[in-house]
């Protein structure tokens, strides 16, 4: 029945529409912090190492009704980045594997985010779409993959570490999607110095932990490939089935490389989905010189690589790429009603929601494509090769000192050293480590992190900054030698 009251429609709410004019004043207020904190990042501390209490009540939330203007909302986000936060930009960033944060990654980010497309699904974002897709082809190429090779981006290692290890399963359990592993055993190989994230996705695909083997690695801290051949015959042998192998390039503690041909032909002989997990080194791929490290890659299955590591990509920014990217599909294409579409009628592309767990995705394919373009892969080519230099002159600075040990020689640029004194237990010179790591920590000049060798505590610079020179290897050993020689 028709209504007998005049339709009214709603006036317009504009509260949220901030106008370009609003856009560009809140824009460049955020640019003036940005190159402040670019111009002072060397004279601030690299960390100021306070207590969690302190911080928490260092910083500010508000959120009030009546909202900011674009200057308050700067206001009140300054002191977070100039007097609370620790700076993995500063030269003396030293500690995990954290890239430094390239200047057009950053631009590129707040383009991405303007933009706001959903990377999802094609129709959503059929340019941007395309976008990643041609820098996954262009990535999968520079790593030897064949044509046909391709993947997407992902928030970090670990998501691509289980988006891989998924598809392992599902491939060699068709029916493991509908049906669970329904008490069926598999197992995972991959070497003792590989990272947590393959015995997280080992429990979150419901395989569980100790369905990874964890293979001993040789005396410089590879993968032993024949333990690894007995480990997957003793496993036929009991009714398991043997899914993937992971190879890492560049392991997380003493960043060394498995012998990735000799996995390639296990996994090659045996069938078995081969993974290769170069989140840190696969940015060798970069560097002509370091090229060689990765040789076998070229027949993975599936690889782990994270330009927000060794890249310096601003965070996060991580790939899955894959030999048959179809086989991600196979693993997480659902037909839901609500994403329906014709494709003959329409001739959309491929929907990147359908090759991982996330539907909705952002556009970080911007900024790694932002970062290598930007400063094209020859300024990426020196600086590699310069970080291995400074590496190798920590190391010899390191061999120099008679109160340091260094770890094993090092692969990629991490290096791994301790402090050693006559008279001390093994347990004794492990809390000698840790007091001198937290030390030089407090001091802020240099901020190095810590490793396991043999089960012993070493103090762990990875030069994985692009800001970082000579000038943090003589900070970090001067402090070492003297704190070392302090502590009791
Ligand atoms: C070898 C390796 N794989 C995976 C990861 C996890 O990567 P992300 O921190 O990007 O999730 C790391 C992190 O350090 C790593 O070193």
């Amino acid at each position: 029945m028709m209504s007998t009251h005049p339709i009214v429609p709603p006036e317009p709410v504009r509260d949220l529409d901030w106008e370009p004019e609003r856009a560009r004043e809140v824009g460049e207020a955020a640019l003036d912090l940005w190159t402040e904190l670019l111009e002072r990042l060397r004279d601030l501390p690299v960390s100021r190492m306070q207590p969690a209490d302190e911080v928490a009540a260092a910083v500010e939330v508000p959120i009030r009704p009546e909202g900011m203007s674009p200057a308050e909302l700067i206001e009140v986000i300054r002191p977070l980045v100039l007097e609370q936060a620790v700076y993995p930009g500063h030269p003396g960033f030293l500690a995990y594997i954290s890239g430094a944060g390239t200047v057009p990654g950053a631009a590129a980010d707040l383009i991405a985010a303007g933009l706001n497309a959903n990377a999802g699904g094609w129709s959503l974002s059929g340019g941007v779409t395309e976008f990643e897709l041609a820098l996954m082809r262009w990535l999968a190429s520079r790593f030897g993959l064949p044509e046909g090779a391709g993947g997407l981006v992902t928030p970090g290692g670990a998501t691509s570490n289980i988006t891989a290890l998924k598809a392992a399963r599902d491939a060699a359990l068709p029916d493991v999607r509908a049906n669970g592993l329904a008490g069926r055993p598999v197992a995972f190989y991959a070497s003792t110095e590989s990272h947590a994230t393959i015995l997280e996705a080992a429990d979150m695909i419901g395989a569980g932990e100790a369905s990874v083997r964890l293979i001993a690695t040789d005396d410089v801290l590879r993968m032993r490939v024949d333990l690894l051949e007995e480990a997957i015959a003793a496993d036929r042998a009991a009714g398991v089935i043997p899914v993937a192998v992971v190879g890492t390039v560049g392991t997380t503690g003493p960043g060394t490389v498995d012998p990735l041909p000799v996995i390639a032909d296990v996994c090659a002989r045996e069938r078995i989905w081969f993974h290769v997990d170069a989140a840190y080194g696969g940015a060798a791929v970069f560097s002509t010189p370091l090229r060689p490290l990765l040789a076998g890659i070229e027949h993975a299955d599936t690889i782990t690589f994270d330009p927000h590591k060794w890249l310096s990509v601003p965070l996060t920014a991580a790939v899955l790429l894959a030999r048959e990217p179809d086989r991600l599909v196979s693993a997480f294409d659902h037909e839901a009603a609500y994403t329906r579409e014709s494709r003959e009628r329409t001739r959309i592309g491929e929907n990147l929601g359908s090759y991982s767990q996330a539907w909705s995705r952002g556009f970080s394919a911007l900024k790694i494509w932002a970062s290598l373009a930007g400063h094209g892969t020859d300024a990426y080519e020196r600086r590699l090769a310069h970080d291995v230099a400074l590496a190798r002159y920590l190391a010899a600075r390191v061999r120099d000192e008679p109160t340091l040990e260094l770890g094993i020689d090092p692969v990629l640029p991490i290096v791994c050293f301790r402090i050693v004194r006559d008279g001390l237990t093994a347990e004794q010179t492990d809390d000698l480590n840790e007091r001198v790591m937290e030390a030089i920590r407090r001091e802020g000049k240099v901020f190095p992190s810590n490793a396991e060798i043999g089960g012993r505590y070493f103090l762990r610079a990875c030069i994985s900054n692009f800001r970082t020179e000579a000038e943090e290897m003589d900070a970090l050993v001067e402090a070492a030698v003297r704190l070392g020689a302090g502590l009791s």
